[in-house]
């Protein structure tokens, strides 16, 4: 297994939700973080790691640019993350409110995870509800299926009543990290795996 990278701990956090956000499991604590520059160095080796190609759910496509990891894309990403998370302010054409968090280990960013208040057209046929990644040293340890038992109750602060979550066809991993959370299949739309989690 590769070495895990530990990282000064950055004391200004802010979790996006009141409630507590970590969850214990052999011993590694999964969280969901407000996308923050205090973790800049963090975030830009978690996007390395990922290699090129698409994050899913690290909000990258908010930018009309092509991504890097500069410390002043960092930055307009996050503001960009944090309007479309405000709704007390309308969303530009065809992106719905949404949460952005950095799934972090001990102050280490290991993925994303974006959870959708409300479907648009495109999200109720493919995307869904909720989208996640977790980085390729990471994975295995129960972070995805921890990260999106954590978007669940999130998604009950909003009093949603069930969510769409959806997979690649051939994504076995995360159909059955969706499945672990209580996925119900409904069916498979252009390649993809559609679930409901009744919350
Ligand atoms: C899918 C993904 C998020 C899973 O992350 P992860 O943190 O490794 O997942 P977990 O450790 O929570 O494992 C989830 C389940 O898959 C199983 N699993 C994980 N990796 C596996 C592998 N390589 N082979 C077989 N099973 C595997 C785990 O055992 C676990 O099942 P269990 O609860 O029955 O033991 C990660 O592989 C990823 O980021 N992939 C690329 C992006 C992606 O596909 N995102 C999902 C789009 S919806």
């Amino acid at each position: 297994m590769a070495a895990i990278e530990r990282e000064p701990y950055a004391s200004t956090l802010t979790p996006l939700v009141a409630q507590p956000i970590a969850r214990w499991s052999n011993g590694a604590v999964t969280t969901l973080t407000r996308p923050s520059l205090d973790l800049y160095d963090s975030w830009a080796r978690c996007v390395a790691d990922f290699g090129p190609g698409h994050i899913p759910a690290a909000a990258m496509w908010l930018l009309d640019r092509e991504p890097d990891i500069s410390r002043e894309y960092c930055a307009a990403l996050i503001k960009a993350v944090e309007k479309v998370a405000d709704t007390s302010q309308p969303t530009r054409d065809g992106v719905v409110h949404a949460d952005s968090y950095w799934v972090t280990e001990d102050q280490v960013v290991i993925g994303f995870l974006q959870l959708r208040h409300t479907l648009n057209d495109y999200l109720l046929e493919e995307g869904g509800h909720i989208g996640y990644s977790i980085r390729p040293t990471y994975r295995r340890r129960g972070h995805a299926t921890r990260a999106l038992g954590l978007a669940l109750d999130r998604a009950r602060e909003l009093r949603l009543d069930r969510v769409l979550v959806t997979c690649d066809d051939g994504n076995l991993i995360s159909a059955k990290t969706i499945e672990s959370q209580g996925g119900v299949l409904e069916d498979v739309r252009a390649d993809k795996r559609r679930y409901w989690i009744t919350l």
